[in-house]
């Protein structure tokens, strides 16, 4: 160490030096004695095992299997059980705008600031879209792309994928 710093630190050993080097250990350790490091654990929540499971909260959207439908070919049967409406368009719209327009596109034609970077994203708007059955635009948004369209299943509800389909489907359709 150069001999001039070497110096400073020796002139300024002085007990303040012991009494915050000491500080700085015990500190930590205090800490963590601390109602705040175990208030986490001791919350009344519930413990697995010891009650009966408590019910969902309504419009819970379960994020583990398969939501409705087995796989891809089964879920071209579903039935689109939204009719599309104003109010449904208009939802459908909203929810486009929010998850799916960053890579699509506003106009659904795959320019979105996202798919730009991105793979380029199917053109909502092209015949091969328009002509696929409504529960496979539904399994497509639930579970993900045919490669790399990730899944949005946990994030959107049902009813929404279906207003988004709608949208897709009677407003995008129109934008060629
Ligand atoms: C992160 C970018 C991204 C987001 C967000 C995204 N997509 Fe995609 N999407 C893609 C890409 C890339 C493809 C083409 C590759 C693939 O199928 O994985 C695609 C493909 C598709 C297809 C065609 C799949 C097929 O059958 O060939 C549909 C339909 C679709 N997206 C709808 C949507 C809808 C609806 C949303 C919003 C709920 C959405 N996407 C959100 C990137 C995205």
């Amino acid at each position: 160490m150069d001999p001039v710093m070497l110096k400073g630190l020796k002139k300024s050993r002085s007990p303040y030096v012991y009494v915050l080097t000491l500080a700085a250990l015990v500190l930590p350790m205090t800490a963590q004695a601390m109602p705040w490091s175990w208030d986490m654990y001791k919350q009344p929540t519930h413990k697995a095992q010891t009650e009966e499971a408590l019910p969902l909260p309504e419009g819970t959207v379960p994020t583990k299997g398969k939501l409705s439908m087995k796989d891809r070919d089964a879920a071209a049967t579903l039935k689109n059980t939204v009719q599309p409406t104003s109010e449904s368009i208009a939802r459908g719209r909203e929810v486009y705008n929010i998850y799916c327009s960053l890579c699509h596109g506003k106009t659904g034609v795959g320019d979105g600031i996202v798919g730009e970077k991105f793979i380029t994203p199917a053109d909502l708007t092209d015949e091969y879209i328009q002509t696929k059955p409504d529960g496979d635009i539904y399994y497509t948004i639930t579970n993900g792309g045919l490669a790399v369209m990730p899944m949005q299943g946990d994030a959107i509800e049902p009813v929404d994928r279906w207003n988004v389909v709608n949208y897709i489907k009677h407003v995008l359709s129109q934008k060629k």
